[in-house]
């Protein structure tokens, strides 16, 4: 079936059958390798994009489901003042270790950042909570958000 997806602000025309989660139309169909593939399961956040605003698990969302809605994913986070925010904090700070888990890490953040622009150490934790990292770069990512943040 043909679906209509509007990615990053562009519609992109997929022919996949509905069941199809997200994570893998971005990828294998449209190539925007940027989102990851981890757990498959909803229990790592690497497959982390933004559907209207909300971060979802792009590995949990079937593309059926997706409709009408924005998805944003890592390739266009830096357009919003908070990814490009976030990004510059990154890179200030040197977060990424092998760097897998990062664009989902960044995501949550985004999402984090919008809706709550000075966030709590409680907030942070709360938000960033589903989001896994094998190298444990944590206490990095904490302290890249309250960088941008500037808290
Ligand atoms: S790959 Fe989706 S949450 Fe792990
Ligand atoms: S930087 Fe390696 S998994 Fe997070």
């Amino acid at each position: 079936m043909v679906f209509t997806l509007k990615i990053n602000g562009k519609p992109h025309e997929v022919d996949v059958d509905g069941d199809t989660p997200l994570l893998w139309v971005l990828r294998d169909v449209l190539g925007m390798t940027g989102t990851k593939f981890g757990c498959g399961q909803a229990l790592c956040g690497a497959c982390t994009v933004h559907v209207d605003g909300q971060p979802v698990r792009s590995c949990q969302t079937l593309v059926d489901s997706v409709g009408d809605s924005a998805v944003t994913t890592i390739e266009a986070i830096g357009q919003a003042p908070q990814g490009a925010a976030l990004q510059k904090a990154w890179l200030e700070l040197e977060v990424a270790q092998c760097g897998y888990c990062q664009s989902g890490q960044i995501m949550s953040a985004a999402a984090l950042l919008k809706d709550t622009p000075k966030p709590t150490d409680n907030d942070i934790d709360a938000a960033m909570s589903g989001n896994v990292c094998r190298c444990g770069t944590y206490q990095r990512i904490r302290a890249a958000i309250r960088h941008a943040a500037g808290v």
